[in-house]
């Protein structure tokens, strides 16, 4: 964990942000698999550990805004849990770790929370994801789990989505490490994209190089033949020469902070004159949004941005056609590149998306748009000096949603369909970077991962 001072400065700017009350923040269970003492593997929640830095199940801490004090709440281990889980030093001794002085058992916690209501004094909690959070914010505050999300604190999510949003050097640190774990998996998925070999052959390597760092990885690896399906988990394909092997995968660091990489890897090394075409337009579209980061510009912007340069490429190929602003304007471009340019990183793959994205990626300057493809897209306002996000283009040829729009008669004057007929099984292409808002514009954060078709070529054939 980090210092001890980190964690007391992270609560101290809480107490200040959020005016008055209590502030409740639920650590995570167990979560059993098929019975309770075979669990999946343990995910500490990520406000918890921003705030509390504890990595174990039964926590629960409490900032007391009013009186300026923090509490954790845990059960110190008994012989039982000593024998078959092992030792864990004492609540007292892990709350001191993470600078809070005051402790106390779980079974006290209602207690304090129900004398706090009864006195009139806010509880602020933050929307529940996990069914035993819901339960328990019913058995502690008498909150309905049809009613837990309305009833989370929005001003508590506010401040909690402004401190998590501004990420501190030593959190960059983090996210670089995941990134050369992630770095590792890479090269090695370059290198096993071989003819003849399983996907789920190269998952297996790839995730294990991540639990081989220490961690785990931060996301369900996609690492599929079927690249236009986007969010594919399925590894049960055997490629050949020809495919295009779509990877998105990242490694979480010890401290759990995230990587998101995605590259795309022509099977055997060599991109087809066709593949290679396309995998260029997207790769423009990702450098041209690299180079556009930069504080006080909107996301939204660097999304349109990288859209038209997709839509002239697209025009450029023959597959549209038309006035590309006006493609742009209505969204048919979106066919190809349905989903947003990326979103913020952090803690979470998808940073805080719990908390709920509008708070996260929308502000009142920016509306989200109810447009297809636009819709999509998680982060859509200005940026800032310490904002981490992704830059994630893509192209994709998905042959329900060509059948779909050309069944509906949709943007016949910029979709050339029958163009289309020839890339029905061509799959997709997407290429992602995390990258770093700085006070001058934007850093890409970690070693480079090869990206273009030569380097790529060269990590296959090694
Ligand atoms: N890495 C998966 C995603 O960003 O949705
Ligand atoms: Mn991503």
């Amino acid at each position: 964990m980090f210092d001890p001072k980190v964690y007391i400065k992270r609560r101290d700017l809480l107490k200040k942000q959020v005016s008055s009350g209590l502030i409740l923040l639920l650590g995570h269970e167990d979560s059993p698999m098929n019975y309770a003492a075979n669990a999946y593997h343990f995910r500490q929640d990520s406000s918890f550990l921003y705030f509390f830095g504890l990595d174990t199940p039964g926590l629960a801490g409490v900032i007391n805004v009013d009186e300026k004090k923090d509490i954790l709440f845990g059960n110190d281990i008994d012989i039982e849990d000593i024998i078959w889980m092992g030792y864990l030093p004492t609540v007292k001794d892990r709350a001191e770790d993470v600078g809070v002085k005051q402790t106390a058992s779980l079974n006290d916690l209602a207690g304090i929370l129900q004398e706090a209501l009864a006195k009139g004094r806010p509880v602020h909690f933050l929307p529940p994801y996990r069914p035993e959070t819901l339960l328990k914010l019913e058995k502690l505050l008498g909150v309905k789990p049809e009613e837990a999300k309305a009833k989370a604190s929005t001003a508590l999510v506010r401040a909690v989505v402004a401190q998590r949003s501004l990420k501190t050097e030593d959190e960059i640190a983090e996210i670089e490490t995941a990134l050369k774990t992630t770095y590792k998996m890479y090269i090695t998925a370059m290198h096993m994209a071989q003819p003849g070999i399983w996907e789920k052959d190269i998952a297996g390597r790839v995730d294990g190089l991540a639990i081989a760092d220490g961690g785990a990885t931060a996301f369900p690896t996609i690492l599929t033949k079927n690249g236009q399906i986007l969010h594919n988990h399925a590894h049960g394909n055997l490629l050949k020469k020809g495919d295009l092997l779509v990877v998105d995968a990242g490694a979480e660091s010890p401290l759990h902070y995230a990587a998101d990489i995605t590259r795309t890897i022509p099977v055997g090394g060599k991109f087809t004159a066709k593949q290679k075409e396309v995998y260029e337009i997207v790769l423009a579209a990702q450098e041209t949004a690299i180079k556009a980061i930069k504080p006080g510009l909107k996301f939204r912007e660097i999304h349109l941005a990288t859209a038209r340069v997709i839509a002239n490429g697209m025009k450029d190929l023959g597959l549209m056609k038309g006035d590309v602003e006006e493609a742009l304007l209505q969204g048919a471009h979106a066919l190809f590149f349905p989903h947003g340019l990326g979103h913020m990183l952090g803690l979470d793959v998808h940073d805080m998306e719990n908390l709920g994205e509008n708070h996260v990626g929308y502000d009142d300057t920016v509306q989200r748009s109810k447009q297809f493809g636009l819709a999509y897209l998680r982060l859509a306002k200005e940026l800032k000096p310490g904002f981490v996000l992704t830059v994630e283009p893509g192209i994709y040829f998905i042959p329900a949603l060509i059948d779909k729009w050309k069944k509906e008669g949709k943007f016949t004057d910029f979709i050339a369909y029958d163009k289309l007929a020839g890339y029905r099984d061509f799959g997709g292409i997407r290429i992602e970077d995390d990258v770093l808002v700085t006070k001058e514009g934007y850093k890409v954060l970690g070693r480079p991962i090869p990206k273009k078709p030569a380097k790529i070529q060269e990590h296959v054939e090694i």
